[in-house]
């Protein structure tokens, strides 16, 4: 490239980017696009994803074929900082891989220092959540999920998606890596949409203790054992957890209901998004994989520890919650839990065996930078 074609492209590109002016009222999707410098890539080499055994089929998303260079370039999306408004804060500021994913803190900080109202939440086996993310469900798909924060005022606040692009597209590690990962130089919405998805789908946990036993290898102790009697047994003698965290593989089954946790809701959980009132009260059933490392609990962080959450299901089920779900009073039979302090002692050495340490430690996840 000679000196007066780079001048062309350059005033070219800062054309376009007048665009992106976060005053403009007239910004749309469109107008965020970016013709890049003419960069072209060859094609990006696929990555092999493996199907962790003894989980349900599910399918890859057909329109974004993972490649090695575009879950990299999602890595790097997640793990940099530059998406902040200030540049000191990343997508792994509040979801960090020891702890699955998630934040330790009952409520993230965002780069102010403002703080919200619900707990972060853990990454892993996106795949296999087919009911939306978010405590309320309020992002059909990942992709939908990963440019929120980044704008949201008490997160990465940037005032428009197009001023976090305009960042990456200043810089030639982006316009690089966008190129690798995608033919050409081109630094769009839907491209980092992508890229981000691509890498959160390789966020696969399905290597603990009871995946091993599952699949025919190892055994548990007496206490997991008597544990997972409990978990997976009918009251009064088992604790009910199957019917909503049940599914072996995934732990949970992603619907959205109300576990009894209050008898009136300062957060109204789904309803706020489907606007329905026998909504209110309903949050995503978490997967209980990986739980003895995802403390505090529940979507406002209000439980410390285990202990605390299987005295709240024994002992403090509030049964004039609206909308509670039927399992919680065991389907009106007004049978109530009877664990003992031994038995909720088995539950978590059981819930303890959901946890996956390759997952935590596996360097594919870790920061790249
Ligand atoms: C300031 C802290 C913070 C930052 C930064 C942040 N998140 Fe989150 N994340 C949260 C909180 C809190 C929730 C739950 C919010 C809710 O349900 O309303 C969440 C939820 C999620 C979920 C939903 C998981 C599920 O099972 O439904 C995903 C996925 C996610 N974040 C990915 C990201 C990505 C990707 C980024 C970077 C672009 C990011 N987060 C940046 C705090 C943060
Ligand atoms: C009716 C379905 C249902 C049943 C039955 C149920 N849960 Fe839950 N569980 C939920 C929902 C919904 C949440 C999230 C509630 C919220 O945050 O408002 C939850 C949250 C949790 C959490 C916190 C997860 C996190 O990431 O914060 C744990 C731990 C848990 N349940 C364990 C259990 C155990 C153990 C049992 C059996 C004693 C059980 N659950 C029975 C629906 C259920």
């Amino acid at each position: 490239l000679n000196k007066y074609y780079i001048f062309i492209l350059l005033s070219i590109s800062s054309f376009i980017y007048q665009g992106c002016k976060p005053d403009d009222p007239k910004k749309t999707t469109e107008d965020c696009e970016d013709l890049g410098e003419g960069g072209i890539c060859g094609t990006a080499t696929p990555y092999n994803f493996i199907m962790p055994q003894g989980f349900p089929a599910v399918n890859l998303p057909a329109d974004n074929p993972l490649t090695e260079e575009g879950i990299l370039l999602g890595r790097m999306l997640f793990y940099d900082p530059i998406l902040s408004l200030d540049s000191t804060q990343s997508c792994a500021s509040c979801h960090k891989q020891e702890n699955a994913f998630t934040d330790p803190r009952q409520f993230s900080e965002g780069i102010t220092g403002a703080v919200g109202t619900r707990n972060s939440m853990p990454i892993f086996n996106i795949l296999w959540q087919k009911t939306g993310f978010f405590w309320d469900g309020r992002a059909p798909g990942i992709r939908d999920q990963v440019i929120g924060p980044v704008t949201n005022p008490i997160e990465m606040a940037h005032e428009t998606f197009c001023d976090a692009l305009d960042k990456l597209r200043e810089t030639s590690r982006y316009r690089n890596k966008f190129c690798e990962a995608f033919g050409d130089d081109v630094i769009t919405e839907d491209r980092y949409q992508m890229a981000l998805e691509q890498f959160l789908i390789t966020l696969v946990s399905a290597d603990s203790k009871s995946d091993k036993i599952e699949n025919g290898q190892g055994s548990f102790t007496f206490d997991e054992l008597s544990g997972r009697k409990i978990f997976f047994g009918e009251p009064p003698l088992g604790g009910d957890c199957f019917h909503c965290h049940g599914t072996i593989g995934t732990f949970s089954t992603f619907e959205y209901t109300n576990n009894g946790l209050d008898t009136s809701f300062t957060d109204i959980g789904m309803a706020e998004v489907s606007g329905k009132s026998y909504d209110q009260g309903k949050f995503k059933t978490p997967s209980l994989r990986n739980i003895a490392l995802t403390a505090p609990y529940m979507h406002d962080g209000r439980f410390n520890t285990l202990k605390e959450v299987i005295d709240f299901y024994t002992d403090s089920v509030q049964e004039s919650s609206p909308n509670l779900d039927p399992l919680m009073n065991h389907n009106n039979t007004g049978i109530k839990l009877q664990l003992n302090e031994i038995q909720k002692g088995q539950l978590i050495k059981y819930l303890e065996t959901l946890t996956d340490t390759t997952f935590i430690n596996n360097p594919a996840f870790s920061n790249p930078f």
